[in-house]
């Protein structure tokens, strides 16, 4: 039987998004937030992207409303009960994923898949918090989780190769591209990112060039859609402060490690776009100007 019901845990920026592929994929989803005034947060989003996506006449309006149909937003967890498959996308701390995914494995049949859309945390581990590791696995998206095509499919050493094969169907299913990886922190696009997201970074401590070459620089020199620190801004400092510092413990390798700037902004707040500031100032969201950051 092909995966049918998809509970979603998290409906912020990547869980809504996640809810949002999944039902115009034809599944039924089931989206879990913590206060009905994030569930109504989230859906609004979904909604203004299923929208944008009838003006430009890529979805009928029948089509936003089919997928509108499939779609249920909720506070209790009890909802997820019977569906197939579960994709998590919440706060990146692992007490809080173990707890999520304990309780969903006491709930849930014993034939439905966990999947987490974690970018650094050790599904191995999320795993042992429950009593089915050959039926977990990750599946992380990428930001913004409509538009971006790749979806990295993540096996640990525990999960059941037929279940991994399904949840690659399962990726194509929904438009994506997926790639095979291992359970190795930051899989394949952090691993490759995030030391030249903070080499960008280096090289504005040194001097090397400003806000607005480094990131010209990598757009015009390299045909990148974003520079470097247009991308941190996008992603959010802390987002990289906190992956980068989990790809550090891992390896140990000083291209991991945060650079000084990026930790003092995170400790000022300045988390990029959704914080108004970053490495730009969104005040005017259309024309961010470059921070004095010296
Ligand atoms: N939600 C839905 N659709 C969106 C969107 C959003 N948040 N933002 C943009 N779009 C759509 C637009 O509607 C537009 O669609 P059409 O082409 O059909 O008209 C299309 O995307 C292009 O948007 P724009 O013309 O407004 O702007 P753009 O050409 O600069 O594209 C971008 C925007 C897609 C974000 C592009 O700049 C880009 O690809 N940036 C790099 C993004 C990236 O690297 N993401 C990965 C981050 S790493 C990560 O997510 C993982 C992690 O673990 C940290």
């Amino acid at each position: 039987m092909p995966i049918d019901k998809v509970g979603v845990v998290g409906c912020g920026l990547m869980g809504s998004g996640i809810a949002q592929v999944v039902a115009q994929a034809g599944c039924h989803v089931v989206v879990r937030e913590v206060s009905d005034e994030l569930v109504a947060k989230g859906l609004k989003s979904i909604e203004k992207n299923l929208q944008r996506l009838v003006e430009k006449g890529s979805l009928t309006e029948a089509q936003r409303d089919q997928t509108r149909g499939r779609l249920r937003g909720t506070t209790s967890l009890d909802e997820l009960r019977d569906t197939d498959l579960v994709i998590e996308a919440i706060i990146e701390q692992l007490p809080a994923k173990k707890e999520l995914f304990a309780a969903l494995d006491k709930l849930c049949p014993k034939a439905t898949i966990f999947a987490s859309n974690t970018s650094s945390i050790s599904i191995t581990e999320m795993a042992t918090a429950t009593q089915r590791p050959d039926r977990f696995l990750g599946l992380h998206f990428f930001n913004p989780v409509p538009v971006m095509k790749l979806v990295e499919v993540i096996r640990t050493i525990t999960t059941d190769p037929k279940v991994f094969e399904e949840i690659v169907g399962f990726a194509e299913r929904l438009g994506k591209t997926p790639v095979r990886t291992s359970d190795r922190t930051g899989f394949i696009v952090n691993r490759l990112l995030v030391p030249y997201l903070l080499d960008a970074i280096r090289a504005l401590e040194e001097g090397v060039g400003s806000i607005e070459d480094i990131d010209k620089s990598m757009k015009l020199g390299c045909g990148h859609p974003m520079g470097p620190l247009t991308l941190l801004d996008f992603v959010g400092l802390d987002t990289t402060y906190y992956i980068a510092n989990v790809m550090f413990d891992e390896f140990r390798e000083p291209r991991f490690a945060p650079p000084p700037l990026l930790k003092r902004m995170v400790l000022a707040g300045w988390n990029g776009r959704k914080a108004g500031r970053g490495f730009y100032d969104y005040t005017d969201p259309q024309n961010p100007r470059p921070m004095q950051l010296k």
